[in-house]
């Protein structure tokens, strides 16, 4: 039986100030949850300040980005040491808004991935299509491309440490979620190419998140199917109760 994960990913939202909010809510909201392993991504920032909040809960932290280097001359950039200091287990890789505005390849999302499990953090690894793949009929080779190249030499053994989350593009921030089916058949071929890749047995065991306007709504809907293993949440998870509301739908 796959765990359902739910993580939210809050991108560049939240000063230090409003994630102890946020923060505090979840405390409240997420007590009595079992079953359900419910992740909090907060900007670099504010990753210290939740950690030492989150210490006594069941929460778990997570990144939304990290340098495939260990330490050295990268501006800008932060590592896996600096990450695991602060207690962080999961790391988001290759997220679309990455792929886009900062040009992430498969190739460095590739390397950044065997850098977090060499390191003994657990890549959340995106991928999706674009709008006018979809509408080209190009979602299944967009994606294989993506999941090969992204999750290539990666192990059956690694792979019990790999979530990848599969985001169509076009349902990111828009409202518009892919429809229970639409997302269960891609998450289905996703499993298929990684049962190829490394093999049936580390295929079954991987969790893909769904992400894409995923809200207390239509979690419960998204989550039945049988290849769906949780959600990656943007908008709906800045605020507790909307957060809560989903990973409860998981339960
Ligand atoms: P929304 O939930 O705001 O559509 O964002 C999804 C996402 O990109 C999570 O990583």
């Amino acid at each position: 039986m796959r765990k359902k994960i739910v993580a939210g990913n809050w991108k560049m939202n939240k000063t230090v100030g409003e994630a102890v909010a946020l923060v505090e809510g979840l405390k409240l909201e997420l007590a009595n949850v079992v079953g359900v392993e419910a992740v909090v991504c907060p900007p670099f920032t504010a990753l210290k300040t939740v950690s030492d909040l989150i210490a006594d809960t069941e929460i778990k932290l997570g990144s939304q980005n990290m340098s495939s280097e260990d330490d050295g001359a990268y501006t800008g950039e932060v590592s896996h040491g600096m990450l695991k200091e602060l207690f962080v287990k999961y790391v988001i890789l290759g997220h679309s808004e990455r792929r886009e505005y900062y040009k992430e390849t498969d190739y460095w999302i590739n390397k950044k991935v065997k850098k977090a499990l060499e390191k003994n953090l657990r890549p959340i690894v995106c991928v999706g299509e674009k709008l006018e793949d979809r509408e080209a009929g190009k979602t299944e080779a967009v994606v294989e491309a993506q999941v090969r190249g992204s999750l290539a030499d990666i192990t059956a053994e690694q792979f019990e440490d790999v979530v990848v989350a599969y985001e169509p593009v076009w349902a990111i921030g828009t409202g518009k979620t892919a429809t229970a089916e639409q997302a269960q058949d891609v998450h289905k071929f996703i499993r298929g190419i990684i049962a190829d890749m490394v093999g049936q047995e580390a295929a079954d065991g991987l969790r893909i998140q769904y992400g894409g306007s995923m809200k207390p709504a239509n979690a419960a809907e998204l989550m039945s199917q049988p290849d769906i293993d949780g959600g990656l949440i943007g908008g709906a998870a800045l605020d507790a109760a909307s957060f809560a509301g989903i990973v409860n739908a998981g339960m």
